[in-house]
């Protein structure tokens, strides 16, 4: 594959069985993201962007098709090696932020940190500088009940970052916002996306987010519609 894809998905198929019904969210995707991409999934609810980022994220393995991340073949690593690749190489944020309400901000982005050899005040000092490239240098010993939504997300992104990921991927990172709120949100990714050169997947039915990406990716009914 092409150095510059981070993710390449060949005719992928993903199924989901219920009883004895099976339903096909993605019926033969092929794709690619490039290094710095940021890139948008638009399509109707049910047309299978999520199912497409957690594939993407190595959260869940296809039916059929290839998926390469980060230049690896998923389907020739175990359940380990996929816990590892996700652990090093994504990061995820969602559209519920799911911070955990008992710590404050700067708690809640130090949570996806292993013990390693990096020393505490190195991982505050990190923790402490995503929170300012999110704007939130003065909330950050702030719980979520005393954050706004928008507040809430950005945490939720800097915590996506303190593993240093090459991949964000945000599922619906807006649903929950109001439209202002919204764009600010975005352009707090697109700002990363630029700074810190993280490349972006950003699922979305709103379209007015569309012009913040680089790449459309348009899906219905589990097919892709048009990339452009
Ligand atoms: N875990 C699951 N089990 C069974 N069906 C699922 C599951 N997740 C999603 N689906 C179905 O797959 C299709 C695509 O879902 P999804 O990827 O969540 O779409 P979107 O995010 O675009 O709304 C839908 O028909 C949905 O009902
Ligand atoms: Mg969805």
């Amino acid at each position: 594959m092409p150095k510059q894809n981070i993710i390449e998905l060949k005719d992928v198929v993903k199924e989901y069985r219920l009883g004895k019904t099976i339903v096909r969210a993605l019926q033969g995707v092929s794709l690619e993201i490039k290094r710095g991409d940021f890139a948008i999934v638009a399509g109707p609810s049910g047309s299978g962007k999520s199912t497409l980022l957690h594939i993407m994220g190595a959260l869940d393995r296809p039916t059929s098709g290839k998926v390469f991340i980060a230049g690896k073949d998923i389907s020739l690593l175990d359940d380990w090696g996929l816990a590892m690749l996700r652990r090093k190489t994504v990061g995820f944020v969602f559209q519920t932020f799911n911070l955990v309400p008992t710590l404050n901000a700067l708690e809640n982005v130090m949570l996806p940190l292993e013990p390693t050899s990096i020393d505490d005040i190195e991982k505050i000092k990190r923790a402490k500088e995503l929170l300012k490239l999110v704007g939130l240098e003065h909330r950050m010993l702030h719980k979520p009940m005393e954050l706004s939504g928008g507040e809430r997300q950005r945490v939720a992104i800097a915590r996506a970052l303190i593993n240093n990921p090459e991949i964000v991927l945000a599922d619906e990172p807006t649903g929950n916002l109001d439209t202002k709120t919204g764009l600010q949100i975005v352009e707090a990714m697109r700002k990363l996306n630029i700074e810190e050169k993280k490349t972006f997947v950003v699922v979305t039915h709103d379209l007015s987010l569309l012009k913040y990406g680089n790449k459309h990716i348009y899906l219905r009914d589990g097919l892709i519609e048009k990339i452009r």
